[in-house]
């Protein structure tokens, strides 16, 4: 494939890009312990998602020093919601081997940031040339987008070596002066205009020199094997409660939603009456069992579809820690998948006691 000359492509970018460039809190410092926070996060929910996210989390946590000290329940509480809870974990992980073997302050190469864990080729990348101007690539999926088109590459991109194609011509194409603008250029080009099913060509300012766009196919671009299609599990989600309180139990520490709360559930769409036996296995007295709306969640690799009750009993009991609804809504991680439960059970009490009260 014949490269495209790089003044070219690297000017038009970086002028679009200075006109572009969407601000962001991490942006315009140079701060790699800050930059690395985002580049996780941002590997989880877009921009304006994350910003929120962002600044809780630094102001709380300024340094690798105070995540390396933070307690693991309060961490997951800073990362409710933004889901893959073990990059949560492994960040905080790597701010102890920061600490302990970096006096505090991350690495200064793309090579050493790779052995933290949780950091990948793309983060290091990312990082090592924001923070430090090295010359590296940082291949995301949207640069991956960006640059098979304008390569006109049809290479799978679950493909290592479809990556390795991918990160050389990021390389080749990258000024030396300004690898960290350029490679978040390309991301931003990616996310504002190089859309995966509807690329705005017209604003591109790499148009001119796109071969897929020559070749009138770049919606065509990128190509990625299918994925093995998600299993549905069906569950029943109980919102257990008692006096003011309702019932958590801590999820395993490996695997999906891994250490999170949750509330106690099972396998299968259970009827009410099924429910109450539930509960009643579980130790408890349960005076009654109201369906909640049903919820769908969709996982990486899995989903979600579950039917919930909310069940009042008698007094606390079971296997569980029962904590009060301001606790529970303050302090504890909740995964995403089950906040519709936990918002519409708290509306349903909430209402109870107001006309109770009447
Ligand atoms: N997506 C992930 N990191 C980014 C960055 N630094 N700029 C723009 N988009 C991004």
């Amino acid at each position: 494939m014949p490269d495209m000359p790089q003044s070219t492509l690297a000017a038009a970018l970086l002028g679009w890009y200075a006109a572009a460039a969407r601000q962001m809190p991490w942006r315009g410092q140079s701060d790699p312990y800050k930059i690395w926070i985002s580049e996780i996060m941002l590997q989880q929910t877009r921009v304006e998602a994350a910003t929120g996210y962002y600044l809780r989390f630094i102001a709380e946590l300024p340094d690798a020093a105070a995540l390396a000290a933070v307690p693991e329940d309060r961490l997951l509480k800073l990362w409710e919601g933004l889901g893959y809870y073990s990059r949560a974990r492994n960040l905080r992980r790597a701010a102890q081997v920061i600490v302990g073997q970096y006096g505090g302050s991350l690495p200064k190469t793309a090579r050493e940031l790779l052995q933290l864990p949780g950091v990948g080729e793309y983060t290091a990348g990312a990082v090592a040339s924001i923070a430090y101007g090295e010359r590296v690539a940082a291949v995301d999926g949207n640069v991956l987008r960006v640059m098979t088109r304008v390569l006109d590459d049809d290479g799978d991109i679950t493909r290592p070596d479809t990556r390795r194609r991918i990160a050389q011509a990021v390389l080749r194409e990258q000024p030396a002066d300004r690898p960290g603008d350029f490679n978040q250029a390309l991301m931003e080009l990616g996310a504002l205009v190089c859309l995966p099913q509807r690329p705005q060509c017209g604003d591109c300012p790499l148009s001119g020199m796109c071969k897929a766009y020559a070749a009138g196919r770049p919606a065509a671009l990128p190509v990625k094997k299918a994925q093995a299609p998600r299993k549905t599990e069906q569950r029943t989600v109980f919102v257990l409660c008692a006096g003011g309180s309702a019932a958590l139990q801590k999820r395993p520490p490996r695997g999906l939603l891994a250490g999170l709360w949750e509330f106690p559930a099972c396998a299968g769409h259970l009827s009410r009456e099924q429910a109450l036996r539930q509960a009643r296995e579980w130790g408890l007295e349960p005076q009654s069992a109201e369906p909640l709306p049903g919820y769908r969640h969709v996982f990486t690799h899995r989903e979600w579809d579950m039917r919930g009750f909310l069940v009042a009993a008698e007094r606390p009991g079971g296997a569980f820690e029962w904590v009060g609804w301001d606790r529970l809504r303050r302090d504890m991680a909740l995964p995403s998948a089950l906040q519709g439960f936990e918002r519409t059970a708290f509306q349903i009490l909430s209402r109870e006691k107001r006309s109770n009260h009447q």
